[in-house]
């Protein structure tokens, strides 16, 4: 009887594990930055020893308290398909969706796919860390091909890390801004589910005028020089640069920041045929909305990437500016008021582009080839084995779900309705989140597995 029992939950298990999808397509160009990305290791690999220096950053009780180091970090560790956390973000450093919403995205991922077993960090901020900033000669740690400025032991190397953005002198992998697509209010989600509302507007009857709107800020780097026109000028804010641009050329453009005009919801914007980005602190996390409003999107120049920016072609999928000169955009508009059927394609082209790899799906399909990439660069058994806290991520959303500073972050309830049932993980009891609750709420709670 016992024996049958033990036949048919195995059975079950086996039919789960089987489900999990082993395969997918991701656009060539996207395939080949991951490949690229993967290989900083080269043959070297990626050691234990990498991937635990990241508490180096934590290392005293006096950054800790002083800096909230232990803050920026979130490691996780993918064991058998589950996704585990090896530190909890302290309580009051809990909320926001850039960090919450590639936990959910990676549960989802974990019950889609077969993920392979990986261990890496996850850098909570607008910036990767300038540490793993690759520097100019010599080879890394083990024989790796690049050096980085990683302070820490083994100095120079690379610990595996995802961020939402990037240069190119940069080594971390990049992931989705998994909170903008899927938790925010305005998501691009939910902008796709409403697609058939915001295709309302034709063409013929949107308003051949540029249209950008935006808070009023600068990131470090523009007028720095870090970002040049052809001329050879460094490009200046376009967030506040373009306020005068608009005001020189009223007919072509509404580019302004928010202390100089009104918000307009982003499902009204495609009342514009033009629709005008700039970077934020960092890439714009509208960027990726903008190319489903059906408009043709102009986008300024950055020197920073997100997960898909190689497959985007300029002039194909948007018109690039601050290209030539600080003043292109004029331009530009002109150029597309006097080419409509080429802009109105361009619009087109950059919806396609979207929904086929920017969808949920596709995100899901980029995190596992992603991760199935990484996978093969472990120089070690990744196992929870070896480390001090391996919290399943699926209780951590449980917690977060409950937490009245997490509960309205991101719709947790999408991933719990469809996963749930078939996750044996998926219910842990009262008990065990105030467990989790008491970890978070204690400061220092930075497991030093590399001690
Ligand atoms: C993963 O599977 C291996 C082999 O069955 C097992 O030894 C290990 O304990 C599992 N790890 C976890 C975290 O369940
Ligand atoms: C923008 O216009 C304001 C007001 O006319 C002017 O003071 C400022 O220098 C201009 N900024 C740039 C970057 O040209
Ligand atoms: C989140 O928690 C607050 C405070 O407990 C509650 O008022 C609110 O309704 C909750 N929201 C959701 C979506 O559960």
């Amino acid at each position: 009887m016992l024996l049958n029992l033990f036949a048919i939950v195995a059975f079950a298990a086996l039919v789960a594990a089987a489900d999990k999808l082993e395969n997918c397509e991701l656009h060539p160009k996207i395939e080949e930055r991951i490949l690229r990305d993967t290989a900083a290791w080269g043959d070297a690999g990626i050691t234990e020893d990498l991937v635990l220096s990241v508490s180096k950053h934590c290392e005293t009780e006096q950054r800790i308290r002083q800096h909230h180091c232990n803050c920026q970090p979130q490691r996780i560790l993918i064991e058998n398909g589950t996704v585990y956390l090896n530190n909890l973000i302290p309580w009051h450093r809990l909320g926001p969706h850039e960090h919450i919403g590639l936990l959910v995205e990676l549960y989802e991922a974990s019950q889609v796919y077969k993920l392979p077993n990986v261990e890496f960090t996850y850098w909570l901020d607008d910036h990767p860390p300038g540490e793993a900033n690759y520097i100019l000669g010599g080879a890394g740690p083990h024989g790796a091909p690049r050096a980085t400025a990683w302070p820490y032991e083994p100095k120079g190397g690379l610990p595996p890390m995802v961020a939402w953005s990037k240069h190119a002198d940069n080594g971390v992998l990049m992931v989705p801004y998994s909170g903008a697509f899927r938790c925010a209010k305005d998501s691009f989600d939910a902008l796709e589910a409403s697609l058939h509302e915001i295709s309302g507007v034709a063409w013929a009857d949107k308003l051949p005028i540029g249209f950008g709107r935006w808070n009023g800020f600068c990131t470090y780097y523009y007028g720095m020089g870090l970002v040049r026109t052809a001329d050879g000028q460094p490009v200046p804010c376009p967030r506040i640069y373009l306020n005068n641009v608009s005001a020189a050329h009223p007919d072509l453009l509404v580019a302004f920041d928010l202390g100089v005009a009104k918000p307009v919801p982003l499902a009204h914007q495609n009342r514009y045929k033009y629709i005008v980005s700039t970077d934020g602190w960092s890439i714009s996390s509208k960027f990726d909305k903008y190319l489903l409003l059906g408009s043709t999107v102009f986008k300024a120049a950055s020197i920073r990437d997100g997960f898909y920016y190689d497959a985007l072609e300029p002039n194909v999928h948007f018109i690039p500016f601050m290209v030539k000169h600080k003043d292109d955009i004029v331009d530009a508009i002109q150029w597309a008021r006097a080419h409509d059927d080429e802009a109105r394609s361009m619009a087109g082209a950059a919806r396609e582009f979207a929904r086929k790899h920017l969808s949920r799906p596709a995100r899901l399909c980029y995190l596992f080839r992603l991760l199935t990439h990484l996978s093969k660069q472990y120089k070690y058994p990744v196992s929870c084995s070896r480390r001090k806290l391996c919290v399943p991520v699926v209780h951590e959303l449980r917690y977060y779900a409950q937490n009245e500073k997490t509960n309205e972050t991101c719709p947790y309830h999408e991933v719990f309705d469809k996963y749930a049932a078939a996750d044996t993980l998926a219910s842990p009891d009262a008990a065990r989140l105030q467990e989790i609750s008491n970890m978070h709420l204690e400061p220092l709670h930075w497991p030093r597995d590399d001690l």
